[in-house]
């Protein structure tokens, strides 16, 4: 399945986030940008997985060369973003999060556009998360950030 063209459109939001971050990178910079969220909504916190992360910098560096918006189809949910400039990881959680004023929670359905980034970033049974980012040879910057256990279950709501 593909849901990847909605991702390429980049837009800034002033939500809860915007103040308290800066463009950093690390994975304190990913995992608190996910809990601004996710407290936001009731969510428990999510944390840092070493391995999550070492396959999403993997996968990461495999799209150095085409940058595609591709998803790995691996074991993990995952979130995809590019931008041109300075694309940082902060910037990327808050283009999934944008989504969010599409989401309507009453009838677990999207107004308007997918949400599918949101709930990956929001899903409550996914307590851990691991990121990669990689500057494309097109010099565009790649971001994943890849969710465990998997979110996104057909059915089910985020929170
Ligand atoms: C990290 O994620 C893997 C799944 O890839 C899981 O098996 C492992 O238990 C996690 N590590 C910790 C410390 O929870």
């Amino acid at each position: 399945m593909r849901f990847n063209n909605f991702l390429i459109v980049i837009y800034f939001i002033s939500l809860t986030l915007a103040h308290i971050l800066q463009a950093q990178n690390s994975h304190q910079d990913y995992v608190n940008a996910h809990n601004a969220i996710r407290a936001h909504v009731g969510v428990g916190s999510i944390t840092w997985n070493y391995s999550v992360a070492a396959y999403a910098q993997n996968y990461a560096d495999q799209r150095r060369g085409d940058c595609d918006l591709d998803h790995s189809m691996g074991p993990y949910g995952e979130n995809l973003a590019e931008g041109y400039g300075n694309l940082n990881g902060v910037d990327a959680v808050k283009m999934w999060v944008s989504e969010k004023p599409n989401y309507d929670y009453a009838s677990n359905s999207c107004v308007g556009d997918l949400v599918l980034a949101l709930h990956s970033v929001v899903w409550r049974k996914s307590t851990q998360l691991g990121c990669g980012r990689v500057k494309c040879q097109n010099g565009w910057w790649f971001v994943i950030c890849a969710y465990y256990p998997t979110g996104n279950i057909e059915g089910e709501r985020p929170y």
